[in-house]
């Protein structure tokens, strides 16, 4: 039972929790005036959120620092003003998909879409760098050009002098690589959900900070835990072999995921192969349980060691809600209820457990013993014992009592569960074979375990069957996979969006010397984005026979389409103010334009574009009427009536577009008169 408080709320801690919600990195420790460790706001930091300057000035306080850190936020809050590209003939089934392949800079793609997906994205995944400095196939060094680094940190001058005479470098690695990384992370968080999750995959080289950088990113309150993937033995180290690596996991608002009384289980390995051999034998038998259940123990013998089933031999067991195990009926910790059970054949008092009944009155276990789910011993000397079954129904979940929205939500489909241990082993050489043969050759460095990682996704979101999945550093594409692996398992409509640099490939580099191949004799550039895409295509025809949505929008990151007077319009001339100079870059694309809106009204990028001739004049439809957009020049009054009588939610028209200027001034009030909802623009 709850304490009463008998006090009056601390406002200051509750402004401190309303700061920590829009700035988790602006939240320290300090001591009160009774010398008591509080919760306090970091004001140099708050200073430099609220700045596009850099805020100098130090204060002692308890946190993750690093020279660059707050050049970090500044860079993280610039705005951009690059745009997305659409290559419908990168793309796999561009109209109908509604997955998203972002090429290039990740820095710039969570700008980009920060208005899209604010607040939509149920699972961000990422496997960064790790910074080993190794030589793979991709820049895992993260060291900022010395001379710059020591500049920054006030080591060197301006005119590169030496201010100290004993200059660190260690900090440089470390240094660098949370400034790459941090700046992303703070984007990423606007993009979750409430009740969103973010992974990181991480090794020992960097496992202290990226915790540390997600503490200071989402806040230590909604860490949850440190995976740990054991993937195999190396026989060659001198000291330990570590072979495993770490999955973070930190939630966007664990209180969120706790009002939604989130619980995460999956189903037990190996229990759907026993409810297929259960359905198969009863399709024989029928309500011979007896024969069904011998048919089913000789399965359990003959199978290998290995197999996932083995382990659950216990059900063996079978009536007519399936294959069961027994389990004890006695109260859990003691001094439960005594009452009296009548044994059904020798109609003589049961046994009563030690510590007493499992349900709380007789008219319970009457129910359950109706139900079926009571078993009986040979005579009343013994207690009965529970059923569970390996698909439970409902009257058998009794741990956590379910409500009325959990106990609809236990479908058919269900079967016995459990809670995740934070320890796993999938060997790393599963899927470095597996991308092999699918690519047909080395093309990636440890590229992760797609099923895995599907394994993974479907566990912290709950099998959420239309969960938005992201991933910016996207390597080979393996979340790609996971995605439509889940969406092929179940039918679902996950969607994923994937970012990833065109890393230029050196073919003189052993490490890049297959990959760079590869692109040649696809001909295409010698980029990592081009292997993930490939990736995509191949893995989509494997699960082609599926419902499963394998198909991609490719967007490139570019330059605005916008040329520079657009701008900055304290330049412009009287003739381009009068609309008569062209704004956008010649080499632009009526559907560049149209993304660029797409991101500027911050709208889902997966949209469905659809096209229209109207009075001579190609428009375009975002989504039916979430959208329309006409960039064809010399348009007429004709246009805007017929255009407005659609009443879309958006109108855009080029600047320079107009027939005349009395038509440009026209259309304003055409809209207003015939659609007033429409909220109408130029470009
Ligand atoms: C460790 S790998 C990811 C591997 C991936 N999980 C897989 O299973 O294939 C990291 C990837 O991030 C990419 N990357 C690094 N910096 C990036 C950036 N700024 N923007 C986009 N991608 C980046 C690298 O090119 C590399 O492919």
């Amino acid at each position: 039972m709850e304490k009463l408080a008998l006090k009056t709320p601390d406002i200051t801690a509750q402004n401190v929790d309303k700061v920590a919600q829009l700035f988790p990195n602006c939240i320290t420790e300090s001591r009160d005036w009774q010398g008591k460790l509080v919760r306090a706001i970091d004001f140099d930091q708050l200073q430099q959120e609220l700045s596009p300057i850099l805020i100098d000035g130090i204060s002692e306080s308890y946190r993750l620092d690093w020279p660059g850190q707050k050049r970090c936020v500044v860079k993280a809050n610039e705005p951009t003003t690059k745009t997305l590209r659409p290559c419908r003939e990168e793309s796999v089934n561009f109209d109908e998909t509604k997955n998203i392949f972002i090429e290039g800079n990740n820095l710039d793609a969570l700008k980009l879409i920060q208005e899209s997906y604010l607040s939509g994205i149920d699972l961000i995944y990422i496997d960064p760098p790790y910074n080993t400095g190794s030589d793979l196939l991709y820049n895992d060094y993260f060291a900022e050009d010395k001379e710059a680094f020591q500049e920054l940190t006030g080591q060197r001058d301006d005119e590169g002098n030496r201010l100290m005479s004993n200059m660190a470098s260690y900090g440089r690695f470390h240094s660098d690589w949370l400034s790459m990384l941090y700046p992303r992370l703070r984007l990423a968080r606007n993009l979750l959900r409430d009740t969103g999750l973010i992974l990181v995959s991480i090794d020992d080289h960097e496992l202290p900070n990226a915790t540390k950088l997600c503490e200071l990113a989402f806040g230590p309150q909604n860490y949850v835990a440190t995976l740990v993937w054991e993937k195999g033995r190396k026989n060659d180290a001198r000291l330990f072999s570590v072979g495993h690596e770490y999955i973070l996991v930190f939630a966007k608002s664990l209180a969120a995921l706790k009002a939604a009384k989130t619980l995460w289980r999956e189903e037990k390995p190996g229990a759907r192969e026993i409810w297929e051999k259960f359905v198969e034998l009863r399709s024989r038998f029928g309500e011979d349980y007896k024969t069904i259940e011998i048919g089913l123990q000789k399965w359990f013998a003959e199978l290998p060691k290995s197999h996932p089933s083995k382990k659950w031999s216990r059900y063996k067991r079978v009536d007519k809600n399936g294959p069961w195990r027994d389990r004890d009926i006695s109260w859990p910790g003691g001094d439960g209820p005594r009452y009296e059970v009548l044994h059904d054949k020798t109609e003589l008092p049961c046994k009563i457990p030690e510590p007493g009944w499992r349900f709380a009155t007789p008219e319970e276990m009457q129910r359950q013993i109706k139900l079926g789910l009571v078993e009986f011993r040979e005579d009343h000397t013994e207690p009965p014992f529970r059923k569970a079954h390996i698909r439970p129904i409902p009257e058998e979940l009794e741990d956590e009592p379910l409500d009325d929205e959990a106990e609809e939500a236990q479908t058919e489909d269900e079967f016995a569960t459990q809670v995740r241990g934070s320890y796993f082993y999938k060997q790393s050489q599963v899927a470095v074979k597996y991308l092999r043969k699918l690519m047909g050759a080395k093309v990636f460095d440890n590229p992760k375990d797609h099923f895995e990682l599907a394994r993974l996704f479907d566990y912290v979101t709950n099998s959420k069957a239309d969960a938005r999945v992201l991933d910016f550093f996207a390597g080979s594409a393996s979340t790609a996979q996971a995605v439509m692996q889940l969406n092929r398992q179940d039918g679902g409509r996950r969607q994923f969006i994937l970012v990833q640099l065109p890393e230029v490939l050196d073919p003189s580099k052993k490490s890049q010397k297959a990959a760079a191949k590869f692109c040649e004799q696809m001909g295409k550039p010698g980029t990592i984005a081009e292997i993930a895409k490939e990736r995509i295509r191949r893995a989509g025809k494997e699960v082609a026979q599926s419902s499963a949505d394998i198909g991609f929008r490719v967007l490139k990151i570019d330059t605005s389409n916008m040329n520079d007077v657009y701008y900055a319009p304290d330049v412009a001339t009287q003739e381009n103010l009068l609309g008569q100079v062209d704004n956008i870059r010649p080499d632009r694309t009526p559907e560049d334009l149209l993304f660029q809106l797409l991101i500027d009204w911050g709208l889902d990028l997966s949209l469905r574009i659809g096209e229209e001739i109207i009075a001579g004049k190609k428009v375009y439809f975002i989504d039916g009427n979430v959208l329309a957009a006409c960039f064809d020049t010399e348009i007429s009054e004709e246009l805007v009536k017929e255009l407005a009588k659609r009443k879309p939610l958006r109108a855009v028209f080029r600047d320079a577009s107009y027939k005349s200027d009395s038509v440009k001034i026209n259309a304003d009030q055409i809209f207003k008169l015939l659609s007033p909802q429409t909220e109408v623009r130029s470009i």
